[in-house]
């Protein structure tokens, strides 16, 4: 008789993004005149910008055409793509990175949930608290957390960063060493982030704990801060320490196009085993590359046109983000995040947890948000909103709370 995987059997309920939907699903079916607006998860609104529609119209036409159809694509990514990445990204940063460095992927959710892989099973994995579930959820199924305590919504093998009010939002250096961290920055759930220098202290006491941080760094386009890095890569030794992912979804509005990329430096190993040519293997292994329409869609990211375009975009969610930070601390709320990543982070009022705030909004306002707890126990007693919403709504959803 065949066995199943067991670990699978630990997860506490669905993912949090799926109990959300199926709440609201069921919600506007017994509500059916109920207008909902929808600020929960993290999902772009605004149409893809035209330079790269155009790109992907040109794609398009390539592929029905003998001479310029394509087939697999190459498993680590396209050249002109790795190519693209790497001048824009990283060498308009002052970061040297190689094409080969660049892995092309169908976004950083696969990537984060996979690069565990690279890993021994007995890694004690650190994160921050609140987190994006799908860091710890694939470490669960891949049978490295050890027990689910549903009192603390603690899983006993995994090092839990606390990152609050209380202390600004900045982890601190966990007392047990962990051999992998995941580091969210701007930050996924809270909207804040580390200053560059934050950043160097903690790719510092990796080097010197002998520890990989998993660097997601998938809101990069919304820093609008001086001192913040736009990537791990600007930290010196960075290169030994880090694998950085990276998404268009955000940037670029590509959600429903699927395009990332994982970083994974030359100088990344361990006992002489290079992580680069580990994951080069799993890749080639396991995937068969971004779709030839996806990429050239994702090379039009940089052209000229391209950047113009997107930063018109990210000015657009950012305006939603200012309107709702502004417009609920003005009403008393108190509220963090916001400034360089698109989402606000509050307190819930008069002692609500996450979820009952979360009943409260749906039910009284027509609102979805994400409720705190559901990115881990500090989160608990916050709530998300999300500036991706189309400005219409943003101020529609928020003139709706402000009336409770
Ligand atoms: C979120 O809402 O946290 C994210 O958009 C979900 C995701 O990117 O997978």
């Amino acid at each position: 008789m065949f066995q199943i995987n067991e670990n699978y059997q630990k997860l506490p309920g669905s993912y949090l993004f799926s109990t959300i939907a199926k709440k609201v699903a069921a919600y506007s079916q017994e509500n059916p005149d109920k207008n909902i607006i929808r600020l929960g998860i993290g999902d772009v609104t605004q149409p893809i910008a035209p330079a790269i529609i155009e790109a992907m119209h040109k794609a398009v036409d390539e592929m029905g055409n003998a001479q310029t159809f394509h087939g697999y694509a190459p498993d680590l990514g396209y050249d002109f793509l790795r190519k693209a990445i790497v001048e824009h990204d990283y060498k308009a940063r002052g970061c040297q990175m190689e094409a080969d460095e660049i892995f092309v992927s169908d976004g950083a959710k696969s990537d984060s949930a996979n690069i565990q892989e690279l890993f021994a099973e007995n890694s004690r994995i650190a994160v921050c608290d609140p987190v994006y579930p799908v860091y710890v959820d694939s470490n669960v199924m891949a049978g490295r957390t050890g027990v689910y305590d549903p009192k603390t919504q603690m899983w006993s093998d995994v090092i839990y960063m606390p990152c609050t009010a209380e202390n600004n939002f900045v982890p601190e250096f966990p007392k047990e060493t962990p051999d992998l961290i995941y580091l969210c920055l701007p930050n996924n759930p809270t909207g804040t982030t580390l200053t560059k220098s934050q950043l160097q202290e903690w790719v510092d006491y990796a080097n010197k704990a002998g520890a990989v941080i998993i660097y997601d760094g998938a809101y990069e386009a919304y820093i609008s801060e001086e001192n913040v890095a736009h990537s791990i890569y600007e930290c010196e030794g960075a290169k030994t320490c880090a694998i950085e992912l990276k998404s268009f979804s955000k940037n670029a509005g590509f959600t429903g196009v699927r395009l990332g990329y994982a970083v994974v430096p030359k100088a990344l190993n361990c006992n002489g085993v290079s992580l680069r040519d580990m994951w080069a293997r799993r890749h080639g292994t396991k995937f068969n590359g971004a779709p030839y329409i996806v990429q050239r869609a994702g090379e039009a990211v940089y052209s000229e046109a391209g950047k113009a375009q997107l930063k018109e975009q990210v000015a657009y969610y950012m305006r939603n983000a200012a309107a709702i930070k502004q417009g609920l601390k003005d009403a008393g709320y108190t509220v963090f995040g916001g400034v360089n990543a698109p989402y606000i982070w509050l307190k819930t009022p008069e002692q609500m947890n996450s979820w009952e705030f979360f009943d409260y909004l749906l039910e009284n306002a027509g609102v979805v948000g994400t409720p705190g707890s559901g990115f881990g126990p500090s989160g608990e007693g916050y709530f998300r909103l999300t500036a991706f919403g189309s400005y219409e709504n943003t101020v529609a959803a928020l003139e709706r709370i402000l009336k409770l």
